[in-house]
């Protein structure tokens, strides 16, 4: 295995570039240099605290006399001179359970999470990591603990965002043993909070076409698991957590924890209420069949875990989530381009089309401003369904004689860019590629090999498949004037074998294959700078931030029925900036519901994120299409605040709420714009006032209602306060009706 080389890889996509902010050591005698060639044997003697502070946060761990490392902080920011509390004595051995490690070994009496557990050779399972040294840097510091006996070094690194106070954190763990030794366990470190025994708990789950759903519930004594054993992110949950004070808590108050992992494969969050009320989050890779054998001189990165601190309720949380992926984790970071409207062709074709079919799609998406034109499933070798021909990557050449080319000059000729549709981890039994390699599926020797969608996986921690990707995926592009790829992923892993891999190294799969992803993207997007991405996978299958650090924007869930999308999106925005969440308007009745929607009310529902087209336009009629065309050109005046502003969730989709609405305030305040719903009017009820928020009081803002009318008596304009105070009454009325409103600045 090629340890050293993946892991420098992972560093690549590691771009944590945070400067800027405050941090020291109240004390540090002796402090050692990171990576000395032959590791010291722990030493502490005198009690060290490390500060960090950025944003509105500080971040503390002290070291004991002992050489334990141990969170004595993580909350708003202290003053500077006030005194850090003291890291915790452990005398009797269980002792330790009370204390808050920072990033605890499997040993010593620990019974908790460990963040790391290990067999040696001889059988000893015994870790006890102490301190070394620390090395404080210009973007954060390293901290380098060590077995007391062992050679086994890990390095935490943290590096905090000046603007938000998000750290990011992960661990290098080192094997100096002269000996290989096995992982079974490794996870980013452990977030520990204030001891309370009233904590809520805020996660998202769901499933295909359900994503991202909410759910809250108190944090107990033992253990709650949020993960994903299936080789990919998952649609189950979210690598994501909040943690609320208390339940009071609220969109406008209260102070909240909250953290994501970065990693698209397996992961496990959990959040643990001790005997003593001390709550703690341990996250990184899922121990669920890990095993990582570490050679000697080898090291293993975890995943980054991000976390951060809102002193102001879930919307302040958003928003710091929101600036931070925007400045630090996507791609484009720290300015991405705004997202452009674009069509897509699946829910209108499925797998029936051709050149022709697609150039006429493509007329009339240019007629109602869209931008970019994509071409979904179904384009190459024999994919006439999904039953076949995936993984053989060239264009059809029944429905597209002379390759892609004259549709792309077409769609350039209207003006529009052109994206395409792949699935490049994936191939059908019935393909070129599975007759050709077989054995390039993840899967058992000898053992049935579960089809799902009728397609296997490829094994991309194989470099021979990572090779093959990024070869037809350079063709393509390179061939090709190609803007956009939306990188699909239809299904999990299932029989998790590496049968090219000795038995020892198997259980590796976990890591090498999101690594291999990882590197094939990085690469592709080196080669191609001006390639934008979406990460889809059977919808939302694929959403956390490492992804998002290489892809532009993701698909969150094959669920296009507006109504169903607004609690989807309430929970996606919960987790994840507005930006990166591509909302398409698709037909109605809806092909996953059956519900019928107006064509204004499918829009403002996708308006509220990363708009998108994904309807038959063949059966569209003139008046449809004039509604878009104006839909669309107001998008693209108010898509600033909707992609970059501040969001805030004015009424809840959630728990059968019969009204939602939403509200994006853009940066500089001079300009917002609220979205309302109806699900369904009852007794002639009038419409709730709807109150925004986040306007300068002061100043004078016009209203300019979008798809439809205010009520007479609604002011032309009127200040911030009005307008924050007075509400805005929007007439809603019936089923399934939708209004939005835009305030500007006078
Ligand atoms: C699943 C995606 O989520 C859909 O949008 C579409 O691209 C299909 N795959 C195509 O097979």
């Amino acid at each position: 295995m090629r340890d050293e080389m993946k892991n420098g890889k992972m560093m690549n996509l590691r771009r944590l570039v945070l400067a800027g902010f405050c941090m020291g050591a109240a004390s540090a005698p002796g402090a050692q240099q990171v990576g000395a060639a032959v590791a010291p044997a722990p030493s502490a003697s005198a009690e060290q605290i490390f500060r960090i502070d950025g944003g509105d946060v500080t971040y503390a761990i002290g070291v004991t006399k002992e050489g334990a490392l141990q969170t004595v902080y993580w909350g708003a920011k202290l003053g500077g001179n006030d005194p850090l509390p003291r890291p915790q004595a452990v005398g009797r051995a269980f002792e330790i359970n009370d204390s808050p490690q920072e990033f605890a070994g499997w040993g010593g009496g620990w019974l908790s999470e460990p963040s790391l557990k290990i067999t040696f050779p001889d059988g000893n399972r015994d870790l006890v990591l102490h301190y070394v040294s620390h090395q404080m840097q210009a973007h954060g510091m390293t901290v380098v603990l060590k077995d007391i006996e062992r050679d086994v070094l890990v390095t935490l690194h943290y590096d905090m965002d000046p603007a938000t106070g998000i750290l990011g954190r992960w661990a290098t763990i080192e094997n100096r043993t002269g000996r290989p030794f096995l992982i079974e366990q490794a996870e980013s470190g452990e977030w520990n909070l204030p001891r309370s025994g009233a904590y809520v708990l805020r996660y998202l789950t769901g499933r295909w076409g359900g994503e991202d759903q909410l759910r809250t519930r108190p944090v107990v004594p033992g253990e709650t698991v949020l993960e994903s054993r299936r080789g990919l992110t998952g649609h189950e949950f979210a690598p994501w957590f909040a943690i609320a004070q208390n339940s009071r808590v609220t969109e406008r108050d209260g102070e909240v924890w909250f953290g994501a992992l970065a990693w698209s494969g397996s992961w496990r969050i959990t959040v643990e209420q001790d005997e003593m009320q001390q709550v703690k989050i341990t996250g990184g890779y899922n121990p669920f069949d890990f095993g990582y054998e570490l050679a000697p001189g080898k090291t293993l990165n975890t995943p980054v875990f991000y976390g951060g601190v809102a002193q102001h309720g879930y919307q302040e949380m958003s928003r710091l989530e929101s600036e931070f992926q925007l400045a630090r984790i996507l791609p484009q970071a720290p300015h991405p381009k705004l997202r452009p409207v674009l069509y897509n062709s699946w829910e209108a074709t499925g797998f029936n089309f051709d050149e022709t079919t697609q150039e006429r799609l493509a007329d009339k998406a240019a007629s109602i401003g869209v931008e970019r034109f994509v071409m979904d499933d179904g384009w190459f070798s024999t994919r006439t369904t999904d039953k076949e021909g995936l993984g053989d990557w060239y264009p059809n050449p029944q429905r597209f004689p002379h390759g892609l080319k004259p549709l792309i000059d077409h769609v350039h000729s209207l003006g529009m860019d052109f994206g395409l549709w792949v699935e490049p981890e994936m191939v059908n039994e019935n393909s070129d590629l599975y007759r050709k390699h077989p054995d390039w599926i993840v899967h058992f020797k000898g053992r049935p090999e579960t089809q799902a969608r009728s397609q296997f996986v490829l094994n991309l921690a194989l470099p021979e498949v990572q090779q093959y990707i990024l070869d037809f995926l350079d063709k393509l592009v390179s061939e090709n004037d190609i803007a956009f790829l939306k990188w699909d992923a239809n299904r999990n892993f299932s029989e998790p074998g590496w049968v090219q891999a000795s038995p020892d190294e198997q259980k590796k799969i976990w890591v090498a294959y999101v690594e291999g992803y990882y590197h094939v993207l990085s690469t592709l997007r080196q080669r191609f700078p001006r390639l934008e991405v979406e990460s889809c996978s059977g919808g939302g299958g694929r959403v956390d931030l490492g992804v998002m650090h290489l892809t532009d924007e993701v698909w969150p869930s094959d669920n296009t029925d507006p109504f169903d999308r607004l609690s989807i999106q309430d929970g996606f925005t919960y987790a994840y900036t507005p930006e990166v969440m591509m909302a398409w308007v698709t037909d109605s009745p809806n092909w996953y519901n059956g519900r019928a929607t107006s064509l204004t009310y499918r829009f403002l529902s996708s308006m509220q994120g990363s708009l998108g087209v994904g309807a038959n336009l063949n059966k569209w009629t003139p008046e449809d299409f004039a509604t878009a065309k104006q839909m669309i050109a107001v998008y693209k005046e108010i898509r600033g605040m909707v992609q970059r502003g501040v969001l805030y969730r004015l009424v809840s989709p959630r728990d059968g709420s019969n009204v939602s609405s939403t509200e994006s305030v853009a940066r500089d305040g001079k300009s917002a714009v609220v979205f309302a719903f109806l699900h369904s009017q009852q007794m002639q009820y009038p419409f709730p006032t709807i109150f925004p928020q986040g306007l300068a009081s002061d100043t004078v803002y016009s209203i300019q209602p979008i798809g439809g009318r205010l009520p007479s008596g609604t002011p032309e304009k009127a200040s911030g306060a009005y307008w924050m105070h007075h509400g805005i009454d929007f007439p809603l009325r019936g089923d399934f009706a939708a209004e939005a409103a835009v305030l500007t600045a006078e």
